[in-house]
Formats: structure tokens, C-alpha cells, sequence
């Protein structure tokens, strides 16, 4: 089996997953991560396979999502293996796939292979600008999130378990407490790059919605 041709077995077996999904992680996500990642690796010396597979597998087993993560590992490691991957190669997708989310980066972040730092820009990359303003409206209309509410001030600085369990959240306030912070966690100066334009707009988002709120006050 060629590398093309496992790819493509992956990217079934995520779109089987992912379709139904209605948190903002849907297929859509996972292909904008999937040319993020490609954009990235033209100029990153890093694996392939391992970056790619592991970008179109990394929200499956999400803790978020499913009730029983490890159970879905366990899955996506018998699917792997029937694509006769190394059992190396299959625990480094599920190590990144694992130790990606921003949550984990918050008390002591797990260090990444170059191949985990490239999907964790690309998964980063789709949470900022323009698309990632929609996204995080789209996943706080489905949490019953208030808009905005100026007297809850953003939390600078969160545990992963308070982090997870947010019960007072806003739209707005997510912007502080996550999307401005991804900017300068990026790793790979490709992204850094991207990363920057979209930060700037979602600055300029802000400032017109703060006016917008406050005007005729
Ligand atoms: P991923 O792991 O793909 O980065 P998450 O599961 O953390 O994404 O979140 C999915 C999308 O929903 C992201 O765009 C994220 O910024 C947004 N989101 C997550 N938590 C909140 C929240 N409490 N309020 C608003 N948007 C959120
Ligand atoms: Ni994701």
C-alpha cells in the first residue's frame, strides 16, 4: 500500500467520523487543516504521512466529543495497523492526536515532534481570523453562551481544569481567553506568519463590536 493510498483509507475513516459533527469540528475543519498543514510542510522538513494522518485523525477521539476517548484510540489504532503502519507510527499520530489541544498547553505543555507542531498550528490556525470568529459563535449559540457581558471580565490566566470547566463563559470573553493568546504560541515561522493577518482582523472585530455596544450610551 503507498502512502497515497493510506492517506486516502484515513481520510475516509475521518469523514465517516466527523460528518455529523455539529460543534464546529465537522469535515469542513478537518480539510482546511489538512491544506494548512500541506501549505506547511512545503517549507518544514517533517514526515508526511505522520503530519497528514495524524491532521485528519486529531479531533476523533477528543474528549470533548466522545464519551469514551480511549476506547476510540484503541479503534483508530486496530484501523492503522490494518493499513499496515508501524506500531512507532501509530503511537507517534496518537501521541499528537493526544497532546494537541490548547487546554493541555496551559499547565505543562507536551512537547511535540516537528510533525505535532505543524497539525497543532494548523488545528490553531482554523480557531483565528475571520473563520475563527464564525467558529466561535457557532460553538457558543450550540453552548447557550451569553454574547458578551462586561462585568465577566476575561480570565488571563487558567488551569486545564478550570479552562474545561467554564460555566460563565461569553463569545467575547473566548476571544481573550483563548483566540488572542494562539498568535504568539505558534510554532513553525510559516504559521507565525498566517497567524499574524488573522490576529490583527479579530483585533479590529473587537474594537468595532465594543463601539458598536457602547455607542449612543
Ligand atoms: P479545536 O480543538 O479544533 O481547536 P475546540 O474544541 O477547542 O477546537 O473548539 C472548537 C471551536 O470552538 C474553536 O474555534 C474554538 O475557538 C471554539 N470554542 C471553544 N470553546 C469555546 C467557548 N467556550 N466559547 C466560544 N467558542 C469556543
Ligand atoms: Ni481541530
Amino acid at each position: 500500500m503507498t502512502d497515497e493510498e493510506k492517506l486516502s483509507a484515513i481520510r475516509k475513516y475521518s469523514f465517516n467520523k466527523m460528518k455529523q459533527d455539529t460543534t464546529g469540528h465537522n469535515f469542513d475543519h478537518i480539510q482546511r487543516v489538512i491544506r494548512t498543514a500541506k501549505q506547511i510542510l512545503k517549507k518544514e522538513p517533517a514526515d508526511h504521512l505522520i503530519t497528514l494522518a495524524a491532521a485528519y485523525l486529531h479531533d476523533v477521539a477528543d474528549d470533548k466529543l466522545v464519551s469514551d476517548p480511549a476506547k476510540l484510540e484503541k479503534e483508530i489504532y486496530d484501523f492503522l495497523k490494518g493499513l499496515d503502519m508501524t506500531d512507532e507510527q501509530i503511537s507517534e499520530i496518537l501521541y499528537i492526536t493526544h497532546n494537541l489541544s490548547f487546554s493541555k498547553s496551559l499547565d505543562n505543555p507536551p512537547k511535540l515532534s516537528l510533525e505535532g507542531q505543524i497539525v497543532q498550528d494548523s488545528d490553531r490556525l482554523d480557531a483565528i481570523g475571520a473563520i475563527g470568529i464564525v467558529r466561535a459563535v457557532y460553538y457558543g449559540g450550540n453552548n447557550s453562551e451569553t454574547i458578551y457581558d462586561p462585568a465577566i471580565k476575561p480570565r488571563e490566566k487558567m488551569t486545564k481544569a478550570e479552562y474545561r470547566n467554564l460555566n460563565d463563559e461569553t463569545i467575547i470573553n473566548h476571544f481573550y481567553e483563548k483566540l488572542l493568546k494562539l498568535t504568539a504560541m505558534m510554532n513553525t515561522p510559516t504559521a507565525k506568519k498566517i497567524a499574524q493577518g488573522r490576529h490583527q482582523y479579530m483585533l479590529d472585530f473587537l474594537d468595532e463590536f465594543k463601539a458598536e455596544w457602547d455607542a449612543n450610551k
